[in-house]
């Protein structure tokens, strides 16, 4: 009996169910037993599987998160949890695995392929779009999407109190929400982390802004953008032991306050970004994604992650998709500031 796995790691997203869905559809067209994979890695190293078949998998295609559970480990930091995982892997009698998810994930898929024991195929999901390897991640058009509809919210209540509102959003290291939901909500000024953030020339952005009669103002940050001379301060590191964001938006809320005297006030969108039915594109490269890596799998192209460059799925290696962040398109953003005050 031919075998196929698949596990969902890291964070969770919108779409992930369709990349469900499609790898049981297409593994068992082809022949294959689908066996999910609970929890991410946490389900190779405690043995935690479970066999997919068209009923578990019907009615997912809409569904936020994932059936499959997910977590957040780093097996290949834990020569412990490597051996359990190859161990149970070998025990499942899986012919390949597939893994989806984004860098931390990608990176343990690709330790595995390094080590040799495990044949795996990575699929891309990411709300942060920032995956070197591929033009977009499923995850992060859902994330746009909702983000601009709290802009657009957001908007109104600005101009009803003549207030100044930063949003803040989430993308970790990138800025791609930011800069798309910035843009699409039509925000006065976008602020992202690859670009250190100038307060002084935020505050005369906003005092032109009310110069030329409107007296409110959106601002969209992403929360790992950094103010230039202000100490970039964790307020809190999780048990993995990394950065979590969610004080930029107070800080410039602040600063914005003390300099101009505008009344302004703080909205943290966080994992509302990340929750609820995926857009119909997401369900849509979801679903492509997932039946392309069943595909790879048949191939023999392990240690292959799908990517989608110029509107064609093709194939990247998981070294070179988990390499390097994806910066945003820095033409974007030079577009984005025609419609941005400065
Ligand atoms: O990588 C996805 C993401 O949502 C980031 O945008 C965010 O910084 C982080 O995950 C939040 O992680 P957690 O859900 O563990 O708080």
């Amino acid at each position: 009996m031919k075998k196929i796995g698949i596990l969902t790691g890291g964070a969770d997203c919108p779409g992930l169910n369709s990349v469900i869905r499609a790898v049981v559809r297409k593994g068992m067209q082809e022949g294959y037993v689908v066996t999910g994979i609970k929890n991410g890695w946490v389900g190779l190293v405690d043995y935690d599987t479970r066999i997919l078949d068209l009923r578990l998998t019907s009615g997912i295609l809409d569904k936020g998160g994932t059936i499959l559970g997910t977590s957040r480990i780093k097996p290949q930091e834990d020569p412990r949890q490597m051996e359990k995982i190859i161990e149970n892997y070998k025990r499942s009698g899986i012919d390949f695995l597939i893994a989806v998810g984004g860098e931390e994930t990608l990176k343990t898929a690709l330790a595995l392929h390094k080590e040799g024991s495990v044949k795996v195929v990575g699929v891309p999901k990411s709300i942060d779009n920032a995956l070197s390897g591929t033009d977009y991640a499923f995850g992060f058009d859902t994330a746009v999407n909702i983000a601009t509809e709290c802009i657009d919210r957001l908007h109104t209540t600005a101009e009803s109190h003549h207030r100044i509102i930063v949003v803040e959003v989430m993308g970790r290291y990138t800025g791609w929400i930011a800069l798309e939901a910035g843009l699409a909500g039509g925000a006065d000024v976008i602020l992202v982390p690859e670009i250190p953030v100038d307060i002084k020339k935020v505050c005369e952005a906003l005092k032109a802004r009310h110069r030329r009669g409107k007296n409110f103002s959106i601002i969209v940050v992403s929360e790992g953008a950094k103010i230039e001379g202000y100490a970039d301060e964790p307020i809190a590191v999780s048990n993995m032991e990394r950065r979590r964001y969610g004080n930029v938006g107070e800080l410039i809320a602040k600063i914005i306050e003390e300099k101009t005297g505008y009344e302004t006030r703080v909205s943290v969108l966080g994992h509302i970004q990340r929750g609820g039915a995926p857009t119909a594109y997401d369900r849509v490269i979801g679903t492509q994604f997932g039946v392309k890596a069943v595909e790879f799998g048949e191939e023999g192209k392990f240690g292959q992650m799908v990517s989608l460059r110029d509107n064609a799925l093709q194939s990247v290696s998981l070294e070179k998709a988990v390499e390097q962040h994806k910066s945003i398109d820095m033409k974007l953003y030079e577009m984005a500031e025609v419609f941005i005050v400065n």
